[in-house]
């Protein structure tokens, strides 16, 4: 896993120079030093799913992608000019298919969203949500959440991110692949301004348990004890209502960026 300064994990089966921790992340082409595109990384926190979009879905990102979609690039986003408004900005990583992310900017007309994904089908299906809605307030990157929090977000600008249900990753040796690690922590921390929340939600015990480790080595987060900046006002999704059938207790952590 990436973190604030940490360059590019080397693949576990990949050429055979060695990795060098000082080249490039990333070529003008979106390639990293082994030819990977960056929107399809082999070592990340996601499994790459590629799938093909209904007919509907891809009228809405062929008539919107342009105008409220980016691909992860390293171009700093200038919210201001994108939502053509200043308002607070929220991040969630890992939206899915969009229906915890359209629901709340709905519920919130004040505050910006930028969702980022690397599902090319669920991209389509929050897109074709915005169409439908017409929810003025969602913008969306395709690539690694950690990729465009590093090289898109700007420090001390996020007013909150979300991430939920993030992908578990139960077997041992693939908890290197966890999106929420002590360095994407410190990551978070650093693009939220103070008093800036981080919510998350996760249905997998062991999971909640590293997650809480893993904030508690970043104590500039501290536990949400006040008045949130942001809605926390969830939907049920698809993996919420799954949880519930399986009896499985939903964990919802929530910290506040303190001032040091
Ligand atoms: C279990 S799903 C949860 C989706 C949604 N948050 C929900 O609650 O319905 C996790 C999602 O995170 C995405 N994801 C995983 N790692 C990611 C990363 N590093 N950057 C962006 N998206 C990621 C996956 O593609 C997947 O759609």
């Amino acid at each position: 896993m990436a973190g604030v300064d940490t360059p590019a994990t080397p693949p576990q089966t990949g050429p055979e120079e060695p990795f060098d921790p000082h080249a490039p992340r990333y070529d003008a082409h979106g390639r990293d030093q082994y030819g990977r595109s960056r929107l399809h990384p082999r070592v990340t926190s996601f499994r790459t799913r590629r799938g093909t979009l209904t007919p509907a879905q891809q009228r809405s990102w062929d008539e919107l992608w342009d105008r409220v979609g980016k691909d992860a690039a390293d171009e700093m986003i200038d919210p201001a000019s994108w939502f053509g408004r200043t308002a607070p900005l929220v991040v969630e990583i890992g939206a899915g298919t969009g229906t915890s992310t359209a629901a709340m900017a709905l519920a919130e007309p004040e505050i910006d969203v930028i969702a980022v994904e690397v599902y090319h089908p669920g991209l389509a299906q929050l897109l074709h949500a915005i169409n439908r809605e017409q929810i003025p307030n969602i913008r969306l990157v395709r690539g690694d959440g950690v990729d465009v929090l590093e090289n898109m977000i700007a420090p001390a600008s996020l007013t909150g991110v979300r991430v939920f249900f993030p992908d578990p990753w139960p077997k041992v040796r693939h908890h290197k692949r966890r999106l929420l690690q002590p360095e994407t922590f410190a990551l978070i921390a650093s693009r939220l301004r103070v008093g800036g929340v981080l919510h998350v939600a996760t249905d997998h015990a062991e999971y909640a348990e590293w997650i809480a480790e893993a904030a508690a080595e970043v104590p500039i987060l501290r536990t949400l004890d006040g008045v949130s900046p942001i809605g926390l006002d969830r939907p049920e999704t698809k993996f919420e209502g799954k949880a519930k059938a399986a009896d499985r207790p939903v964990a919802e952590m929530i910290w506040r960026k303190a001032e040091r």
